[in-house]
């Protein structure tokens, strides 16, 4: 069966290594899979769920397009479009938000720490988020999603959306509930400076992630400067749980090497950290450096960028439009 695949990223700038290896490299080896039709979002309704600067969103929208296509997606074989454009993710929400329940959104674990203390204080959108999540994937009937482990959560409620409003409707499989394709290991990249808290765009130091648009000397530095513990690497799996620096490092290397964490560890055992840490400089230094050049050479053909949303808005809106007809007749709009 050909699997149909969306995924997003929201255009909110500093898109780093935890976003590279929890999401954007799978996409780029399911956009090379002749079998499947890919679509990638750049979803910036989503990002003014919390405050923007309108002329950094336009432009953390480009950079998000070529980090696309520099990371190997070729817009020739999967629609790249802005959320925006197509209205039916917005009104898809709406509708969605009619049959998603305040007690499932209650459960939502990413609100919470968003949200943080002042929870009165949180945009209506940063609660119902994850409906406007469920509405981009529906729409294009999406059989698979790729994300990175925090988004777990999300894709569970947008299946429970998607058979409540079969039910309601009692229209069997009219939405499809998608599958999420979140790798086993490495789909959660831990801060450089703290091993317990993931690697995060909004983290206020840039120390704390490797970003995608960082040249040679920058991620060596912050290679250098990444938080590690005393004792030499571990020669086995089950140490590492006690040394969550280390094996989000080791969990690094592996990812990219395409290893298991296993061989990873056989071969630094009993080694120590400066020794790892310049093996794991040169990898993370030959596949970033490769796609932070393209990015600069891609933002300064804005009309091309254009050129891409452009295109692939027009295909994401005819898909999209023809399933938001069906579910004006469903509704009885
Ligand atoms: P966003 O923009 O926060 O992140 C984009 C993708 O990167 C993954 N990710 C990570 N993976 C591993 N380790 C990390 N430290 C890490 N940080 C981020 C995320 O899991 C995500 O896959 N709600 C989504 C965007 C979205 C979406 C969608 C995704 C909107 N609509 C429909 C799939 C389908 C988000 O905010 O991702």
């Amino acid at each position: 069966m050909k699997k149909k695949i969306f995924s997003g990223v929201q255009p909110t700038g500093n898109l780093h290594l935890g976003n590279y290896l929890g999401a954007i490299k799978n996409f780029v080896d399911l956009n090379n899979d002749a079998q499947n039709k890919c679509i990638f979002c750049v979803v910036d309704l989503h990002a003014i769920t919390v405050s923007q600067n309108p002329k950094d969103l336009k432009s953390n929208t480009h950079e998000t397009v070529a980090t696309f296509i520099a990371s190997g997606i070729d817009p020739k074989k999967s629609i790249i479009f802005k959320q925006s454009q197509v209205s039916a993710h917005s009104e898809t929400a709406w509708i969605l938000s009619c049959v998603a329940r305040m007690g499932w959104l209650n459960r939502m674990t990413q609100f919470k720490e968003k949200a943080g203390k002042d929870k009165e204080k949180a945009s209506i959108g940063l609660y119902s988020y994850p409906v406007l999540m469920a509405a981009d994937i529906l729409l294009y009937d999406s059989t698979h999603v790729p994300v990175g482990d925090d988004q777990k959560q999300h894709l569970e409620l947008c299946r429970n959306i998607a058979q409540k409003f079969n039910n309601d409707y009692k229209i069997e499989n009219f939405f499809i509930a998608p599958e999420p394709l979140i790798k086993k290991e490495f789909s959660r990249i831990m801060s450089l400076k703290d091993g317990l808290k993931k690697m995060s765009k909004s983290e206020v130091s840039d120390l704390s992630r490797v970003n995608l648009t960082d040249d040679k000397d920058q991620i060596i530095n912050k290679i250098k400067k990444a938080k590690t513990d005393t004792l030499p690497l571990p020669s086995a799996i089950e140490e590492l749980e006690k040394r969550p620096e280390a094996k989000n490092l080791i969990g690094i290397y592996s990812s990219l090497m395409n290893n298991t964490l296993q061989e990873s560890i056989d071969e630094f055992a009993g080694k120590n950290f400066s020794e790892f840490k310049e093996k794991l400089s040169d990898i993370v230094v030959n596949e970033i450096n490769p796609i932070s050049s393209e990015i600069k050479k891609l933002l300064d053909d804005k009309v091309f960028l254009e050129k891409i949303l452009k295109e692939g808005y027009e295909k994401a809106n005819e898909i999209a439009s023809k399933k938001i007809k069906k579910i004006h007749e469903i509704v009885g709009f």
